[in-house]
């Protein structure tokens, strides 16, 4: 024995000396099954617009949305979520439940070409449809509830008529996921599935996608209805309440800064969890990537992995495209 060697009772580097043992040894695994890609629609055929704020993600005509569908689907990306960016907005949302608007015509194609193979998600919420910008209708300067929530329920009637198969709505209005559960039962959409944006935070992380949806409100803030940063508690409650009404997935957004929520999240749902690694968050990747001040395949790696591990069984990202491009994941 070496004159220096310590008398240990334990070394935990026992367990990770090679490769080998660290891959028996992983407590948990990152999957590319899990992985949801983000889409923003806009009207028309032929469109592909970068968006400036997110490096690698265009907005898309529906047609060019099937074309990228196909090549992820090969490279086993197996779910989408669908967000619209519409030509027009006004006071009363009205491109919101139109049958012919660009989400509805895109899950229609998608589910045309892909059948049950692709997973089409779609979000509910008004702010991209309303002329002021926030995610319910507005009395002076207060975001009303209740006539939100059944506006939101017709947006994703139409948005099953279409086929989707999951309507996910992220306007954080009380009530919405059990007044959506029944209009959807009760227009025979019983299979229709509801992924609930539960735990939602006022989060300046958003900043990327609301320049992508042109979705930013137009007075104020979206603090009334989105949960402050400050709280925990309130994101069990919230879970607990849409499990009550009949969601079938919950969701914590953001992600990164909000692993402590997730976990606390994934310890009491008794459905699938799902995180949302948001707009900014994919941001601050590319962009720290593209200056050289980390490895990009890592960084995203890392980030998506500590999500899993703090217990998300799904992720909603806009990495899962490139993921699995490069066959980073299988
Ligand atoms: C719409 C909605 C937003 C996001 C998803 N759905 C924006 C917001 O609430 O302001 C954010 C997603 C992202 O940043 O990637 N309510
Ligand atoms: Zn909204």
């Amino acid at each position: 024995m070496s004159e220096h060697a310590l008398d240990l009772p334990f070394r935990p580097r026992r367990l990770r000396q090679n490769a080998n043992l660290r891959e028996m040894m992983a407590e948990s695994d990152l999957r590319l099954r899990q992985l949801v890609q983000g889409h923003f629609l806009v009207p028309g055929s032929d469109r592909e617009e970068p968006i400036a704020t997110m490096p690698g993600i265009s907005r898309l005509s529906a047609d060019r949305l099937v074309v990228q569908a196909e090549r992820d689907l090969e490279s086993g990306v197996r779910a989408v979520m669908l967000f619209g960016v519409p030509q027009d907005k006004d006071e009363q949302a009205s491109g919101a439940f139109d049958p012919d608007g660009e989400v509805p015509q895109a899950v229609r194609l998608l589910k045309t070409a892909f059948g049950d193979d692709l997973c089409v998600l779609t979000d509910v919420c008004l702010c991209p449809y309303t002329s002021h910008g926030h995610c319910g209708f507005v009395e002076g300067t207060t975001i009303v509830n209740d006539a939100s929530v059944h506006a939101l329920a017709q947006m994703a009637l139409v948005l099953a008529e279409a086929g989707a198969d999951f309507v996910c709505p992220s306007d954080m209005m009380d009530g919405r996921i059990g007044v959506i559960r029944s209009a959807l039962d009760s227009h025979g959409w019983t299979n229709t599935g509801l992924l609930a944006y539960s735990a939602k935070y006022a989060s300046a992380y958003y900043g990327p996608f609301r320049d992508a949806a042109a979705s930013s409100p137009g007075f104020g803030d979206r603090r009334s209805y989105q949960m402050d940063f400050r709280n925990a508690r309130e994101a069990l409650r919230e879970v607990q309440l849409d499990l009550n009404e009949g969601a079938d997935i919950v969701m914590v957004k953001p992600a990164l800064a909000y692993l402590d929520i997730l976990r606390a999240v994934a310890e009491v749902s008794t459905v699938p969890v799902a995180a949302y690694n948001v707009s900014g968050e994919y941001a601050m990747l590319k962009l720290a990537a593209r200056e050289g001040f980390g490895h990009e395949q890592d960084l995203i790696l890392e980030t998506l992995g500590a999500m899993r591990r703090a217990g998300a069984d799904l992720i909603v990202t806009y990495h899962a495209s490139q993921v699995a491009a490069n066959s980073w994941l299988s």
